[in-house]
């Protein structure tokens, strides 16, 4: 069975490949390398003995994404991870976002929207629910304003896919919302490439603890929790990986009980900031040079997922531990720096 897998070089989209080979399906990505390697396909051979088909192209040259659909008729579901992510750069361009990530989205769905049957997997973020005012968080909290033009293009991109599944019965779609991905394959083979200064934690900490950083600093300890730093559902890379697979699953076994749903993906299980970092400690044997300092724009207190809905619906539940997440990012930041 033949998968399209957008974004399929990048971090997210890399697990999910080897995780899609594992299971015997065929996988074509399309990937424009803006946010990754090309060398990441020898990542995925390594491990999974299997070559993917590889397109190097932008999805916003929508000539290219007609031609790709006629030229492969029989594609059986496409996962959708092409978008761009970073929130502050979203804020300083948020045209560029609109359009990378909505334009985009909508030729897929026009494309997607002409065949007999397509299933189609969107990658949501818990960011829809900002400071939700119950914890831990269910797929029913409602969406709240978006903080940035990225978070608004993930709440946008869910109600497009919702209204296009309205009138298209054809088209069954699952948007996921992820709650925080971090760590790398437990081979070592693939993992997070941040291209500069990382603006998330798990990156943050790994190079910090290697060196490349001299201090990571903590934002905010004067937070409403139980020693004073965020919360966060933080989430094996693998674990989200196989959310895919599953998702995608149901799909084409005809499962899905509508044509549009929503799954949080998360463990259900809040860590502080100060236990990352515990974490780290624990895992690397070595001590984290971090400092205090104040809050940074934006950030919410806490989120964590209710994944009764995963768990039950979909038969899937994250496996490994924050500590087994941290020590696969520490390998891999320890492998790239070799
Ligand atoms: C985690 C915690 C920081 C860096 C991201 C995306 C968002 C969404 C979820 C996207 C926070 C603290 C961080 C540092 C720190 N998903 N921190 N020092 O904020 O939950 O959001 O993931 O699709 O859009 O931006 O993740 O990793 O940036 O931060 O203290 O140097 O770590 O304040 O509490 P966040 P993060």
């Amino acid at each position: 069975m033949k998968i399209l897998v957008t974004g399929g070089l990048g971090f997210i989209g890399s697990h999910t490949v080897v995780e899609l080979q594992s299971k015997g399906f065929e996988v074509v990505i399309i990937d424009d390398l803006s946010n990754s390697s090309e060398k990441v396909i020898d990542g995925i051979v390594a491990i999974t003995g299997v070559k993917p088909v590889f397109e190097k192209f932008d999805l916003k040259e929508k000539t290219k994404v007609q031609d790709f659909f006629k030229r492969h008729s029989n594609i059986a579901g496409v996962i959708h991870f092409a978008a761009s992510k970073a929130v502050g750069e979203s804020v300083e361009k948020p045209l560029l976002y609109y359009e990378n990530n909505i334009g985009t989205l909508v030729y897929m769905l026009q494309e997607l929207s002409a065949m007999q049957t397509a299933n189609f997997i969107f990658s949501s973020s818990c960011t829809v629910y900002g400071q939700a005012d119950k914890m831990p968080i269910t797929e029913s909290a409602p969406v709240k304003e978006a903080e940035s033009p990225y978070g608004n293009t993930k709440q946008m991109g869910e109600e497009i896919i919702r209204d296009t599944c309205k009138v298209v019965p054809a088209l069954n779609a699952i948007a996921l919302r992820y709650f925080n991905p971090m760590g790398a394959h437990p081979s070592t083979e693939i993992g997070e490439l941040p291209i500069g200064v990382p603006q998330n934690l798990v990156p943050f900490i790994t190079q910090t603890g290697a060196g490349i950083r001299e201090q990571l600093s903590v934002f905010g300890g004067d937070y409403p929790t139980q020693d004073g730093t965020c919360i966060r559902d933080y989430i094996h890379v693998v674990d989200l990986a196989k959310a895919h697979v599953v998702a995608l699953e149901r799909l084409v076994s005809g499962k899905n009980s509508e044509n549009y749903e929503v799954f949080n993906v998360g463990t259900g299980t809040g860590s502080s900031v100060l236990e990352a970092i515990q974490s780290f400690e624990r895992v690397s044997g070595k001590k984290l040079n971090y400092k205090i300092v104040d809050r940074r724009a934006g950030d919410i207190t806490a989120a964590y997922a209710d994944t009764t809905k995963a768990n039950t619906v979909l038969g899937w539940k994250a496996e490994s531990t924050l500590d087994e997440a941290m020590k696969s990012a520490w390998d891999w930041e320890q492998k790239i720096r070799k």
